[in-house]
This record gives structure tokens, C-alpha cells and sequence, in this order.
């Protein structure tokens, strides 16, 4: 299922104004989060992970035309990721197994489901599903920006 108009707006929201870092999408499925993230932050560098071959090489057409998005056909569990604002919608389990000590040094912002750590911002967001987002601090200073 991929995230839904509202949801991506209530995340433009949290997000710093004209970002210019890095974006991960976890699970990036189609792209659609991809594609928002290069849209609205033109000058930073986005990076996906997918593990479906399918939805993998359906987003890797529609994502051709964006210089700053880079896709991996791999399972992001244990990948070294560097520094950035982390943006996941998995499932239940998957997401509260995940082991949060790979996320240090970068902001996650979780789409329904939450971590094993206590978040730092819960945002309820008035779309279909009644989502909400959870944001996670993992920045040594404990500065969100
Ligand atoms: C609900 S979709 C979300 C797609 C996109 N992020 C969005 O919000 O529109 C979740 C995607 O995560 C992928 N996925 C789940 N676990 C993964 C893992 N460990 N590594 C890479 N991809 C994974 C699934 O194959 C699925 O395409």
C-alpha cells in the first residue's frame, strides 16, 4: 500500500525546509516516496531499498528521470546507512523487530507502525487510515535539524 497524499503532506510538514541531506525510503516499493522526496527536495540525495522485484523495477522506470534517487534491489536490514532522515512504512512486526542501533545518527520518521524505542513526535494525520507518524531522534546531539 503506498502512502497516502495526506500523509506525504503532514511529512513535508516535519521535515526541514529546503533539505539538502540525505533521504532514505526503507521499503520504497513503486517509488511513489521517492519521487515526492525528489520532487520537494530537488538538492538532496535520495536512496531507496526494495526487496520486491516487481514494484523494484517498476520504480526503478518511473524514477529513471531523477538524478538524485538511487534505488538497491536489497533487503535494508543490516545495510550500513549513513546519516539522514530515514522514512519507513512496513508492517507491524517487521518494523518493531528492526534493530535501531543501524538508524543511529539520523531522524526516522515511521508511517503507522512503531520501533522497539520510545519515539520523540507522534503526528495523527486525518487521511482514510486514521495514520499516524512517529519520529525517532537518533542524532547523538539531539538536535532534529
Ligand atoms: C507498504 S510498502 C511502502 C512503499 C513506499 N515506501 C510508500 O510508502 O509508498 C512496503 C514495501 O517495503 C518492502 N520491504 C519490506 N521489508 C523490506 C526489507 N527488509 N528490505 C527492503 N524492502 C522491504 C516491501 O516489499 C514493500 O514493497
Amino acid at each position: 500500500m503506498p502512502t497516502s497524499k495526506k500523509v506525504s503532506k503532514a511529512i513535508k510538514d516535519l521535515f526541514p525546509r529546503n533539505y539538502k541531506g540525505r533521504i532514505y525510503d526503507l521499503g520504497s516499493g513503486f517509488g511513489t516516496m521517492l519521487i515526492f522526496f525528489a520532487s520537494q527536495y530537488p538538492q538532496a540525495e535520495i536512496i531507496g531499498y526494495e526487496l520486491s522485484f516487481f514494484p523494484f523495477w517498476i520504480s526503478k522506470l518511473l524514477c529513471r528521470r531523477y538524478k538524485n534517487i538511487t534505488i538497491f534491489k536489497k533487503d535494508f536490514r543490516g545495510e550500513k546507512l549513513k546519516q539522514g532522515w530515514i522514512y519507513l512504512f512496513l508492517f507491524s512486526k517487521g518494523t518493531r523487530s528492526l534493530d535501531c542501533a543501524q538508524f543511529q545518527g539520523s531522524v526516522v520518521l515511521s508511517n503507522t507502525f512503531q520501533l522497539a524505542s520510545q519515539y520523540t513526535k507522534k503526528m495523527d494525520v486525518a487521511d482514510l487510515y486514521r495514520s499516524s507518524l512517529y519520529l525517532y531522534d537518533f542524532k547523538k546531539n539531539g538536535s532534529l535539524f
